[in-house]
């Protein structure tokens, strides 16, 4: 399975934040928004990647994050001229894709779950179809919106509904399989002239070939969307790191987990990150255990 980050978007309700910024390189805490959907792919076992961002931007990604080889993965990098849409993100990267299943993550989706990277794991070992995460939220009408049957597969979707038919939120996690691209090429552009994501996910259901997981309870989903919202993730991710003495979506650190780099590669990432910040010294004492 291969992985696509899409960190377009204009930002626009983020403003002043994002007048010259781009929204997936705010900070959350400790660390550049894109590293927690990053985080996301990298756990799942993905090592090739696409990170896809406006043509303003896409350099800043690249010197930052690189090639990823320093991290043992493969980070290949796309321009969304302008922002149409996030089932876009399956066209732009169709050569990159070429008919293998990927797993789509939006740049500003901030996940969190001790069970996480097993479940996702899991998900895409046995994907039929699209496979969508839902989460519960007390304001559905922001969001997509999935009912589902009692196997999970989704029976109704649809997009920033005035009156939900359910509370569980689809988050900015989606598998598809090898058809994916060709479907999304397939659409026609919305009102708003966007190739929505949820046009393409109802085609699935109408094969009944869309599965809903629900995250639920023990984990974390936020979306970033807003001043509050961007606040609350960084003070989650703040209480969880400073309690439990860990950083989560540190992608050094997974990086060795995950086998990709041993431990002389560990010390000197830690090394580069500077012993005078925090998040440095934490990757600097991990390569000392
Ligand atoms: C997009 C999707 C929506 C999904 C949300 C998750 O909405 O269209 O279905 O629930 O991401 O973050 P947007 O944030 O672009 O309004």
């Amino acid at each position: 399975m291969r992985g696509i980050i899409l960190a377009g978007g204009s930002g626009t309700r983020l403003r002043p934040l994002t007048s010259v910024h781009s929204k997936q390189l705010l900070p959350v805490y400790d660390k550049p928004m894109i590293y927690y959907p990053l985080s996301v792919l990298m756990h799942t076992g993905i090592r090739e990647i696409l990170l896809i961002s406006g043509p303003e931007h896409v350099d800043t990604y690249r010197s930052l994050l690189g090639d990823g080889s320093r991290l043992g993965i493969h980070l290949r990098y796309a321009v969304q001229e302008e922002p149409r849409g996030i089932a876009e993100a399956l066209v732009l990267g169709g050569s990159f894709t070429r008919g293998e299943p990927v797993c789509l993550i939006l740049g500003d989706n901030i996940f969190y779950g001790h069970r996480l990277p097993e479940l996702l794991r899991r998900e895409a070992g046995h994907l039929d179809g699209c496979t969508l995460f839902g989460y519960p939220v007390s304001d559905p009408e922001r969001y997509g919106v999935a009912t589902v049957d009692d196997t999970g597969t989704i029976v109704g979707l649809t997009e920033k509904p005035a009156r939900p038919a359910s509370n569980l939120a689809v988050t900015g996690l989606y598998m598809y399989d090898g058809t994916a691209t060709e479907r999304a090429a397939a659409l026609a552009p919305s009102d708003r002239g966007e190739l929505e994501i949820t046009d393409l996910n109802l085609g699935y259901v109408r094969e009944g070939r869309a599965r809903l997981v629900n995250l639920g309870r023990g984990s974390a989903w936020f979306d970033t969307g807003t001043h509050d919202s961007l606040l609350e993730a960084a003070m989650f991710v703040q209480v969880l790191e400073k309690r439990q003495g860990i950083r989560i979506s540190c992608l050094e650190e997974i990086a060795y987990r995950m086998g990709y780099v041993d431990k002389e590669r560990l010390a000197l990432l830690g090394k580069e990150l500077s012993a005078s910040s925090g998040y440095g010294r934490y990757v600097m004492e991990l390569a000392a255990t």
